[in-house]
């Protein structure tokens, strides 16, 4: 079944197609399409940052605990329709069945997570250097939050955004993937409807990317936006980061990732090569902790490529609805862009994981396919070995089913292969040894880091984010993400009836400098 969705400003749908209209399909099934999409303009953005202006003081007066009731009732509505939420994920992304429900339950854990942040949303009563004077903090919100998301987690991440930041007192503009919007359409009428947020608190823009960035540009230049979310490639994020700098805002940036994982001689090879899968091809590569680059010690490489050509031949490739280990490509976009980065392997890299390389066809099948691989958009795994530290697929993120493999001699080295990249997302360590842990949480660049787990993975309420071309330092979920949607005010209230003068009016204590113990 297909559906039309547009926009959604101050609680009406917008009418027309100011920016056009596209199809969203099933990259499973090319030839169906989950949803017509009505696209807005710049001027769409515009309005629906207006919408958001109008409608959030009255939601900051409404008390963060009641706040956090609405919060609940999202959580329990999307759990009420995890089904039929992941099936919509299945459908209009490929993601498979079992990954979809799991990102849904990203969701209801977000909002488990902070609907009792309503209840603490805690300033600080702080003592004054002064008598009769009391200092307090509170946190403020930050006011309208632009937010725009990626379509491989077209669900569970926009809600790291979204959740807290409307708990916080926030009103949000939301711009979802123009390829994952029955996805995104799906999720506000879960999150505006089923928290029973007044009209204007979330708008939804369904638009491409271009029209967003000019629609933020304007909306920043009115002072329409307060804060911008943004989760996607590193190179439009460096864009949204220098357009929000000039207007004296920290974006919250979470981008790409060249995520390595270190396997040592005291690895468990079997665990280490279910994880190297799992991160490596799990929604078929295209997830920002996805496996970059396996270094592996050079006397278990042979080894573990082994049972990893193995593993990576065996795995189930196909209908997402069906147990595999991966789907198809997000969209034909993310296919054709793959099909550039397998232009990078050249003739001292060793291909391995499946018996051709590119789109799965009935002129270059995949044994074991499940279902027909020429109804959507397939493509080979593809492991890598023997990648160097200056080739491009060793350097650059490759979104994409693809896993490259090189060897390291000792840890130190291992660490500096693991940050040459840049990227500082995610990462991995395989080993039995506590010392080779420390040594590698230490040196390592990135803001997460697994010991004998995957690269990705990560749980709805520790720190999310990542440093270097992975983003500005920014982190999401947990608590640490009220620091991006929330603004310190500080207050002090002098009750003496005098005007007491900081760092002047305040009473010295005179120490004995010159007291010494007797010997
Ligand atoms: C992303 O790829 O944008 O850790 C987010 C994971 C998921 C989230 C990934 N929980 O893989």
């Amino acid at each position: 079944m297909s559906r039309s969705i547009s926009s959604v400003v101050a609680g009406s749908p917008v009418p027309g197609e100011p920016g056009g209209r596209v199809s969203s399909t099933n990259p499973a099934r090319t030839g169906e399409v989950v949803a017509e999409v009505s696209l807005g303009d710049a001027g769409t953005f515009v309005a629906a940052a207006r919408a958001a202006r109008a409608a959030q003081q009255a939601w900051a007066d409404v008390p963060a605990p009641v706040r956090g009731r609405a919060i609940a009732h999202i959580g329990r509505v999307v759990e009420a329709n995890a089904e039929a939420l992941a099936r919509l994920v299945t459908r209009e992304i490929g993601k498979p069945y079992a990954e979809a429900l799991a990102e849904v339950r990203e969701i209801t854990d977000t909002c488990d997570f902070f609907l009792g942040e309503g209840r603490r949303l805690y300033g600080q009563t702080v003592p004054s250097e002064m008598p009769d004077k009391q200092l307090f903090t509170f946190r403020n919100p930050v006011g309208v939050v632009g937010v725009i998301t990626a379509g491989n987690f077209p669900v569970a991440v926009p809600s790291w955004y979204l959740i807290p930041a409307l708990l916080c007192g926030n009103a949000v503009v939301w711009k979802p993937a123009d390829y994952a919007a029955a996805c995104g359409a799906a999720l506000f009428d879960l999150v505006a409807r089923g928290g029973g947020l007044p009209d204007g608190v979330v708008n939804l823009v369904l638009a491409d990317g271009d029209t967003t960035f000019a629609g933020l540009e304007r909306a920043l230049g009115d002072g329409l936006v307060d804060k911008v979310g943004f989760t996607g490639s590193s190179a439009v994020g460096s864009r949204i980061g220098e357009l929000a700098g000039r207007h004296l805002q920290s974006a919250c940036l979470e981008l790409g990732g060249k995520n390595p994982m270190v396997v040592t001689p005291g690895a468990d090879l079997e665990l280490a090569v279910q994880a190297a899968l799992f991160a490596g091809f799990g929604t078929a590569g295209q997830r920002c902790t996805s496996l970059g680059t396996v270094i592996v010690h050079e006397s278990v490489h042979d080894s573990f490529v082994a049972l990893f050509d193995q593993a990576t031949r065996r795995a189930a490739v196909g209908d997402p609805f069906a147990d595999v280990v991966y789907g198809p490509m997000l969209d034909a976009r993310f296919a054709d862009r793959f099909g550039d980065y397998l232009g990078w392997i050249q003739p001292h890299h060793r291909v391995l994981g499946s018996t051709a390389t590119g789109r799965i066809t009935a002129a270059s099948p995949r044994d074991g396919f499940v279902g027909d691989p020429e109804a959507g958009i397939f493509c080979h795994p593809v492991i890598v070995d023997g990648v160097r530290e200056e080739d491009a697929i060793f350097l650059n993120e490759t979104f994409g089913p693809l896993v490259g493999v090189t060897t390291y001699h000792d840890l130190t080295d291992a660490i500096r292969l693991a940050n040459v990249p840049g990227y500082g997302l995610s990462s991995s360590i395989f080993t039995s040894d506590p010392a080779e842990v420390f040594a590698f949480r230490r040196g390592i660049s990135a803001g997460m880091v697994s010991v004998n787990n995957s690269t990705s993975g990560a749980e709805a309420h520790l720190p999310f984010g990542g440093n270097g071309k992975s983003g500005n330092g920014s982190r999401q979920s947990g608590f640490w993400v009220l620091d991006q949607f929330t603004r310190w005010q500080s207050v002090n209230w002098d009750y003496s009836g005098r005007l007491q003068k900081a760092q002047m009016d305040v009473a010295e204590i005179r120490p004995d400098e010159s007291f010494r113990l007797a010997d």
